[in-house]
């Protein structure tokens, strides 16, 4: 592949550093003095979420600038491959159409010649029929009982994505279901998920693209055998076991119908697959009408990357503020901080969207790159964080970039909870942004010996999301929101958002220990001398 012109030569590029240089000590203080009417004009609001930039640090050049490097990079033509089913996965080879997921009926999208959405309509349809039957008793288990437990067994995209759409959608679920979730190979997950179950009336959900994942396989084989050893019966599997997955052949190997099976495609990437079959779990909870709501706002924010200009595009201008901090400010980390306790899972699926995107150190071409790539994602909802780690965010020596996400309507209304709650949202971005002076410390009658410790610097950037309510709507806008933000990023550093290589060598190391760790024998070990020297010890506590 022909090398590309350097991100660091662009002209565009250059053009913000010397800007950066210019710029970066502003602080938010001035900027909003010099420009009162800042927060009224530095937001976007698009199908139904509103975005606050102002608190950042950029001017209106800053804006024109990195809008300036987007279009110098091509990202409109890079949106126009991916929508289009290019194969922008480019290791892999592969489309990256989880649009495609989300489009509704009668719309067309080809990959190698074959229009994809009609059979995407086919297996949301088979769902919508498997998940009624579930909801209302008619499917039932192996002894006649009604299904009243769903576990959805897999892990990384096969299970973070269903997780957060739950616990984010539980107020939209049957509160009849028990859901749980297994996914760490740690066997107290598979126990405790169990543990009060009763087999006749658990379904179990093996979620897995590949249908060869090691910690699904091993949950999937442990939830055969405790199934059948509570119902006693082969036959049982077809009642209780489904599977999520792209490889048919491996799910009739484990011995689930293929009629059990729901399909997907190898354009969907894992950590891209919350809305399709991999969704069936959240279908179960919160019944087909709500997911197609959810997909039906997926599709809106969709709608909105591919058609708004760069200047009104909400995930476009998250993107390139993340490239702002992440490049020029040196920024490490981003944190995430839903003021919505259904989102309470939302940093943690963000963690693998963003960091398994982007974390990357070479360009498409195989050639290193000479800047910083995808920041560390974390965070925690609102206001628990205040309590914990907001201080390093306040008055720490890191910059740290906040997304707070609020909603303007409580979905459980008690008493004055919600106003404090988004009291507190409005607070912290406010005090991140103007902290307070040694002037004003010393004019609260604080000793001159505590100032110091009592200064708040401010200029510390934020990003306000709101939403008017949590609903299944405004849950895929705001998820669809990230994807395209980290797809935007990539975008701009040049690399595969799509593939994850990285997380192959230590499968692979696993493969080895594993015998090394059973046998029964004291096995030969060839590893350095760390690893040699904790298998050992490993092996004579294991069973002491
Ligand atoms: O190990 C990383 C990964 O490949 C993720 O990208 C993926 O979401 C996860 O494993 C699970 O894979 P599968 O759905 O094939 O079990």
């Amino acid at each position: 592949m022909a090398s590309a012109m350097k991100l660091t030569d662009r002209q565009a590029w250059q053009a913000l550093q010397a800007h950066y240089n210019q710029i970066h000590n502003r602080h938010l203080r001035t900027l909003f003095s010099e420009d009162p009417k800042r927060g009224e004009r530095m937001n976007v609001e698009a199908v139904g979420l509103y975005l606050d930039y102002s608190k950042h640090r950029v001017t209106d050049e800053t804006i024109r600038l990195l809008i300036e490097l987007a279009e110098e990079i091509g990202l409109r033509a890079r949106i126009d491959a991916m929508f289009r089913g290019d194969k922008i996965n480019v290791t892999e080879q592969r489309a990256v159409l989880h649009v495609a997921l989300r489009a509704p009926r009668g719309e067309s999208i080809m990959v190698d010649g074959k229009d994809v959405v009609p059979e995407v309509h086919e297996v949301l349809d088979r769902m919508a029929d498997f998940s009624a039957r579930i909801r209302d008793g008619s499917w039932k288990g192996h002894t006649g009982k009604r299904i009243r437990n769903i576990i959805n067994i897999g892990i990384g995209g096969s299970d973070l994505g269903p997780v957060m759409a739950y616990e984010a959608l539980r107020h939209y679920s049957d509160r009849n279901l028990t859901v749980r979730f297994v996914s760490n190979v740690d066997g107290t997950d598979f126990a405790e998920a169990t543990r009060d179950l009763d087999a006749a009336e658990t379904l179990f959900i093996i979620s897995s693209k590949t249908f060869t994942t090691l910690e699904t396989m091993t949950n999937a084989h442990t939830a055969r055998e405790w199934s059948l050893s509570k119902l006693g019966d082969e036959k049982a599997v077809a009642k209780h076991f489904v599977a999520v997955s792209t490889n048919a052949a491996e799910v009739t190997k484990f011995g689930i119908d293929a009629k059990n099976m729901f399909g997907f495609w190898d354009w969907v990437g894992g950590r891209y697959s919350m809305d399709s079959a991999i969704g069936l779990s959240t279908m179960i909870a919160i019944g087909a009408e709500n997911f197609r709501a959810m997909l039906a706002g997926f599709h809106a924010m969709d709608e909105h990357f591919r058609s708004a200009p760069f200047n009104r595009n909400l995930p476009v201008l998250m993107g390139l503020l993340a490239v702002w901090y992440n490049d020029f400010f040196g920024a490490q980390t981003v944190a995430v901080l839903p003021y919505e306790q259904y989102l309470k899972r939302f940093p943690a699926y963000l963690q693998q969207l963003t960091m398994e995107s982007n974390g990357k150190h070479v360009m498409l071409d195989g050639t290193p790159v000479d800047y910083q790539t995808g920041p560390i994602f974390w965070g925690e909802p609102g206001t628990n964080g205040q309590h914990s780690f907001y201080q390093m965010i306040h008055q720490g020596t890191k910059i740290i970039p906040c997304d707070f996400i609020g909603f303007c309507r409580p979905l459980n209304p008690l008493g004055r909870h919600h106003d404090l709650l988004l009291s507190n949202v409005f607070a912290q971005a406010e005090a991140l942004a103007f902290g307070k002076t040694p002037e004003q410390v010393k004019a609260e009658g604080t000793p001159d010996w505590l100032v110091p410790h009592r200064v708040f610097e401010g200029n510390r950037p934020t990003t306000t999301i709101l939403a008017d309510e949590l609903t299944p709507e405004s849950l895929g806008k705001l998820v669809a929101l990230y994807e395209h933000s980290v797809f935007t990023q990539g975008a701009i550093w040049n690399i595969d958002s799509f593939d994850q290589w990285g997380v192959e060598l230590g499968k692979v190391l696993a493969q080895r220990i594993i015998p090394e760790l059973e046998a029964s024998t004291e096995p030969k070990l060839a590893h350095d001398s760390s690893t040699n020297t904790l298998i050992r010890r490993y092996r004579e506590r294991r069973h002491s």
